[in-house]
């Protein structure tokens, strides 16, 4: 078991993204509905914000539904919207109350008026906290904001507005939704039960970012799994390309 001082403080990931998984199959292993899973995923989204608050981490990105997942059985989809509203209604006053600031991320178009109002609210409600910063991937798939991101880059070249000879990588990351909210890449990014991919989540962003993965099923992860991944990471290298030589100079 890893303890909060096993952690090194000066290491600590500014930011974690996390691809909650194993809702489903946490339910069904139990014989209950796959909705049961969601609702104890809610539980764990809430515990996680706190554990990064204690331990420190200043950003934490969480993919609650991706554009894929409109593809689910309708039930599923607005079981899981109702959710978002509970969290969004019950979870408001505390978050603001502990200086957490919310943000969201995808393609909240797609939601009904009630679920992007409910988030709209918890975003300008808590916009000026500090502690941590919690970014909702939510209606949200990488390939669909790289789209996006080109759509409005290509219609600024047209124009006038950037001119095509000084366009770098730093210009085109500039027109992402996450640098437009002023979102770090990710440190490290963990995704739960026992699956290794990455399932359309911030493509762009991870590229340099550490990869944890663990078979812990999402209602069952805990501040302990948390710290586990954290140090495993801290024993990682990150050369960001360098090699070991280049890193020691
Ligand atoms: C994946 O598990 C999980 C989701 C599609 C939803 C994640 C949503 C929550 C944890 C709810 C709350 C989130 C917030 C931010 C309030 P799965 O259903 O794919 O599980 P399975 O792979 O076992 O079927």
């Amino acid at each position: 078991m890893i303890f909060f001082d096993d952690i090194q403080q000066k290491t600590i990931p500014a930011h974690i993204a996390i691809i909650m998984d194993g809702n489903g199959r946490w339910a069904q292993r139990q014989g209950k509905d796959r909705i049961y899973g969601h609702q104890q995923g809610v539980e764990t989204v809430r515990k996680t914000i706190e554990a990064c608050v204690d331990i420190g981490v200043k950003y934490l990105s969480l993919y609650a539904f991706s554009t894929e997942n409109w593809n689910r059985d309708p039930d599923e989809v607005s079981a899981l919207m109702e959710l978002f509203m509970y969290f969004y209604y019950t979870e408001t006053d505390n978050l603001h109350k502990n200086n957490i600031c919310v943000k969201a991320i995808g393609n909240l178009d797609m939601l009904s008026d009630d679920c992007r109002n409910g988030m709209q609210n918890l975003i300008d409600k808590t916009k000026n906290n500090t502690a941590l910063t919690v970014v909702i991937a939510l209606s949200y798939g990488s390939r669909w904001e790289i789209t996006h991101a080109a759509k409005q880059f290509a219609s600024d070249i047209n124009n006038k507005v950037i001119d095509i000879n000084t366009i770098d990588e730093t210009i085109f990351a500039s027109y992402l939704q996450t640098n437009q909210l002023n979102i770090p890449d990710p440190d490290l990014l963990i995704r739960t039960s026992n699956e290794y991919r990455i399932s359309n989540f911030l493509l762009w962003q991870i590229a340099y970012a550490e990869l944890y993965f663990t078979d812990v099923l999402w209602p069952d992860f805990n501040k302990d799994e948390l710290l586990k991944a954290i140090h495993d990471y801290q024993g990682r290298t990150r050369r960001f390309g360098k090699t070991n030589e280049q890193l020691i100079k």
